[in-house]
């Protein structure tokens, strides 16, 4: 392939290599990589199998997927600083390690939510999964099964409850939105019970959606406002129109049958959340909630030592420190950031868990050494499963148990109980 290009003034026709590939930027540009003509070789993720780690999984997904659905997963709130903050408060505190600690044996599992996993991560809840791909939550639910982690279905997934619930015999965490109709939202508690799902857990912090400004460029709001180069961009990605054509009507599965946002439209989360999730909920209705489920419940979004102690209050039995991946209220703290003060004054009460941010195995172990009973990730399969479906995802959660695994060796612990703040250096 050639490319009219201009160079020392001069206007001249030169050979693209074979490494080459479009990538539509966000500005609506094209953005076309070429490798470096004379000196070293330019290092391109092009293949799952060259995906060793969330970043590469994340440029895979940016070069596989249609530009807004990409900057959909992608993006936070407003300027993405809680975004960012989320993966660099882990740079605060470093490892200490200790060595010669006999690590001939391993033991990676954990206790959460009333379920044994064999390690201290599992998968965080997410809407509309069948946009990034179409195997969509069935690709995650049965990667967590065969990484004997759980899986987290989201309230607005684009597979049933039912369904997901027959999928695996694994632990299974159903995430709850409370609707302003409450009967849907004890109608989702009720088909958990029977669809036999471990555990619940109710956002609560989302009761308006955030201002996700890269959905506003891309026209990924309700109705789709694509811009040009948006529609160029689903145009050069013909796979995932095809897949998007030849698989199932895309629906919010869980309410298709009750509204009518749910039904088939390539819909704006954003739209949704807006009109139907309820903004008068409160801790009573969290209560209320715990007690019609009466199982292991945690409460995903708590961020303040205060909520925190509110939810040990009305029964729950978790918390999950969150900000929903940066992608509601920006200039939040991080996850991170709000752990030892959590942990601190309820950690003895009630099971602290932290999502957000988690990017790589020692981001786990820190979070573990500072108290957390156990790590969420989100984009960490997200981007996998943008990348490459089920095999993709089951490569991301190798990789990630991988790091965990190495990391435990080189700290000296052969068991996350090894993991506490002694091993951890403050600056
Ligand atoms: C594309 C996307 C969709 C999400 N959908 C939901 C959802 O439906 N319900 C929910 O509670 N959280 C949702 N989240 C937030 C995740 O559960 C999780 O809190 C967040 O991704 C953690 O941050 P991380 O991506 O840095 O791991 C979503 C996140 C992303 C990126």
């Amino acid at each position: 392939m050639f490319l009219f290009t201009r160079s020392s003034g001069r206007w001249r026709f030169r050979r693209l290599r074979r490494s080459c590939s479009w990538n539509l930027a966000l500005s609506g540009t094209i953005d076309y990589h070429i490798r470096a003509p004379n000196n070293k070789k330019r290092v391109d993720i092009l293949r799952i199998k060259d995906c060793n780690n969330t970043a590469d999984f994340r440029k895979l997904a940016k070069k596989r997927l249609p530009a807004p659905l990409f900057h959909y997963i992608d993006g936070g709130a407003d300027d993405e600083i809680t975004l960012r903050r989320n993966t660099e408060a882990f740079n605060n505190v470093r490892l200490i390690p200790n060595a010669l600690a006999d690590l001939s044996s391993m033991n990676l599992g954990v206790n959460v939510l009333g379920q044994n996993i064999d390690w201290p991560v599992f998968c965080s809840p997410t809407g509309m999964t069948r946009l990034f791909h179409h195997d969509g939550e069935r690709a995650v639910c049965k990667a967590a099964y065969n990484h004997k982690t759980m899986y987290s279905l989201s309230t607005i997934s684009t597979v049933s409850i039912e369904e997901v619930g027959a999928l695996t015999p694994g632990p299974k965490c159903f995430q709850l939105y409370i609707h302003k109709d409450r009967g849907l939202s004890y109608d989702f508690i009720e088909r958990c019970k029977a669809a036999k799902f471990s555990a619940l857990c109710l956002t609560v912090d989302t009761l308006v959606a955030g201002n996700r400004e890269r959905d506003l460029v891309t026209g990924m709001v309700m109705p789709p406002k694509f811009t040009l180069s948006s529609m160029l961009s689903f145009m050069l990605h013909p796979n995932w129109g095809l897949n998007y054509l030849t698989s199932e009507k895309f629906q919010l599965a869980n309410v298709a049958s009750q509204i009518a946002e749910g039904t088939g439209k390539l819909t704006s989360v954003i739209d949704y959340i807006n009109s139907q999730f309820d903004r008068s909920i409160t801790w009573k209705d969290a209560e209320q909630a715990i007690q019609a489920w009466g199982g292991p419940f945690a409460i995903k979004g708590v961020m303040s030592v205060e909520d925190a102690q509110r939810a040990v209050d009305v029964g729950a039995s978790a918390i999950m420190i969150s900000n929903h991946g940066g992608r509601q209220l920006d200039g939040s703290t991080a996850p991170f950031d709000q752990l030892p003060a959590i942990v601190d004054a309820v950690g003895d009460k009630i099971e602290v868990i932290l999502d957000g941010g988690v990017r790589r195995g020692t981001h786990v172990l820190k979070a573990l050494a500072m108290g957390a009973k156990a790590c969420m990730i989100g984009r960490g399969y997200l981007y996998a499963l943008a990348a490459g479906g089920q095999p993709a995802v089951e490569r991301a959660l190798t990789r990630l148990r991988q790091e965990i695994e190495r990391d435990m060796i080189l700290m000296g612990c052969s068991s996350v109980k090894d993991l506490d703040r002694s091993k951890l250096h403050f600056d």
